[in-house]
């Protein structure tokens, strides 16, 4: 399987900022067994599309209809048409701060495989679920939840990743034990295959949460963890480029 490393880039990016994407996608270059994907603000997707070669430019949220009256949101066709080859769902950021729920998050990701993009569905458990000894099952329960209506022919699962990001190790600079982060990819690779088969096993499972050149390698060397989302060491080349070389 392909590593597949993917930098999350939040409400950060000016158009200034395209010589930071332009010099991540020259570092893709040199790892040619790497699959990188760069999720950018919408405002920076059409131009950055235009001149990476070494990289897919994917958007951070897309809304679940088709089109419509939903004033200030932008459909699948509207980012692919811009240049994005795949959009982030279901992140901890839009869960909480939008209210979204797994069930609206699985029309998403069916929107995005009508449209032929790629989706990275981010699923993790917050603290207090951790604490409890809860996670495992909480987690495999959001990923049911949140892919409830991908359709489940191998075809369509092709662009398909997931994302497990504890919401506790986001920013924070903590990341769970590497046994913990072994056991969680472990029980999703297992909830993939009872889901969708043996396509289940070629589901990419990424890791995300505080994931920095210093941490990186031992956790891409976990079995199970396909790669890596990556958030504060992803806006710059500088801190960014050791995570797709540790890959
Ligand atoms: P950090 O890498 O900044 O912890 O963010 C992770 C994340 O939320 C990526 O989607």
């Amino acid at each position: 399987m392909r590593p597949y490393i993917v930098a999350n880039w939040k409400m950060h990016g000016l158009m200034a900022d395209i010589n930071e994407v332009m010099a991540i996608d020259n570092a893709a270059a040199k790892f040619d067994h790497v699959d990188v994907g760069i999720g950018l603000p919408a405002t920076l997707i059409h131009t950055a599309s235009e001149q990476v070669k070494n990289s897919e430019i994917g958007a951070q949220d897309c809304h679940q209809a088709e089109q419509g009256a939903h004033t200030g949101c932008l459909s699948a066709a509207m980012l692919s048409e811009a240049g994005a080859a795949f959009s982030i769902i279901g992140h901890s950021e839009r869960r909480a701060d939008h209210a979204e729920t797994s069930r609206l998050i699985a029309q998403k990701a069916l929107t995005l495989q009508n449209a032929s993009m790629g989706a990275i569905l981010c699923i993790g458990e917050d603290l207090a679920t951790r604490q409890s000894g809860a996670a495992l099952d909480f987690v495999a329960g959001q990923l049911v939840e949140s892919l409830a209506l991908a359709d489940d022919t191998s075809l369509s699962l092709e662009r398909l990743t997931i994302a497990y990001e504890p919401i506790w190790a986001i920013g924070t600079g903590r990341v769970p034990a590497l046994t913990d982060i072994a056991a969680m990819h472990s029980k999703l690779r297992d909830q993939l295959v009872a889901s969708f088969g043996p396509a289940g096993d070629a589901i990419r499972i990424l890791y995300g949460g505080s994931v920095k050149a210093s941490n990186a390698k031992d956790i891409l060397a976990l079995e199970n963890v396909n790669g890596a989302l990556v958030g504060g060491a992803s806006l710059k080349a500088e801190s960014f480029a050791p995570i797709i070389a540790a890959a």
